[in-house]
């Protein structure tokens, strides 16, 4: 896409428009990871339930997935639900559960006009019956967008992505001496998609917390104060903003933030 198909949707002389005509639209970042942080503190601050927080982070969602894709990205990644957030109490893990459900439901329409295409990475057979099939339903009548790939990481760890990964590449029954960096990509949930290039995180705090650590290897990270709830696409656009200004060494000299390098 590009800067017109954005300049339609943000509100003309906003703070975002201005934003958008600074984006370098042949330097875009290919793949933008989110770790969306801040739900619980948000709610806190408004004397909410913390599940109030996770309720207005859909919002912030929706905005950054169709901004996201306005603006031409390869792939956009969310940390929904790691593996270690079911040690939460039940009716939180259940209310987020509920959220995605429902984000699902009213968001195809959203995802189709704008030809995205939805995926779930995550071990989605722990996930409850109703969830996943809610998760097929919105992968399968997504399949065939050609657009931005939007994948919803749920019940999602990084460490345990890359055992599976190493116990399916042992089970497939190939060399030892066959299996390199690019094969063993094969075997992630993230097959064929490029790293991400920008890791976001919102609220803070300076943590990759178990998310996509095969694959953030060489991400640029940006860490903004924000709460997920009040994050939206000026935010996104400040961030990739920041990244073109970035230089990716890669370990070893100086190179312009540029897509595939
Ligand atoms: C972290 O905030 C956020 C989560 C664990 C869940 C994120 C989920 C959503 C925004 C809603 C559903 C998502 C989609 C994709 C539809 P926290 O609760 O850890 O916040 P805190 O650190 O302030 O307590």
């Amino acid at each position: 896409m590009s800067l017109d198909q954005l300049l339609t949707w943000v509100p003309a002389g906003s703070q975002e428009e201005s934003l958008a005509r600074q984006v370098d639209f042949d330097r875009l970042p290919a793949h933008v990871a989110v770790i969306m942080d801040g739900n619980g503190r948000w709610a806190a601050q408004r004397h909410l339930p913390r599940v109030e927080g996770h309720r207005a982070g859909i919002a912030s969602v929706r905005d950054v997935v169709e901004t996201s894709a306005r603006l031409g990205l390869e792939v956009l990644t969310v940390y929904a639900f790691s593996v270690e957030n079911w040690k939460r109490p039940p009716t939180e893990v259940s209310v987020l559960m509920g959220l995605l459900k429902r984000y699902l439901r009213l968001e195809l329409e959203t995802l189709q006009a704008n030809d995205i295409r939805f995926n779930v990475i995550g071990a989605q057979n722990e996930l409850p019956d109703d969830v996943r099939r809610e998760l097929d339903v919105g992968q399968e009548r997504t399949s065939g967008n050609g657009g931005m790939l939007f994948n919803i990481a749920l019940n999602y760890g990084g460490r345990a992505e890359i055992v599976e990964a190493a116990r399916r590449a042992m089970e497939a029954g190939g060399r030892p001496s066959d299996l390199d960096e690019d094969t063993f990509g094969q075997w992630l949930y993230t097959a064929g998609q490029p790293d991400p290039d920008l890791l976001i995180r919102t609220s803070g705090e300076m943590r990759v917390s178990n998310f996509l650590l095969w694959q953030i290897a060489y991400a640029e990270i940006w860490v903004t104060e924000t709460l997920w709830p009040d994050f939206r696409a000026c935010h996104l656009l400040e961030a990739i903003l920041d990244y073109q200004k970035r230089e990716r060494r890669y370990g070893g000299i100086a190179q312009p933030a540029v897509v595939g390098h």
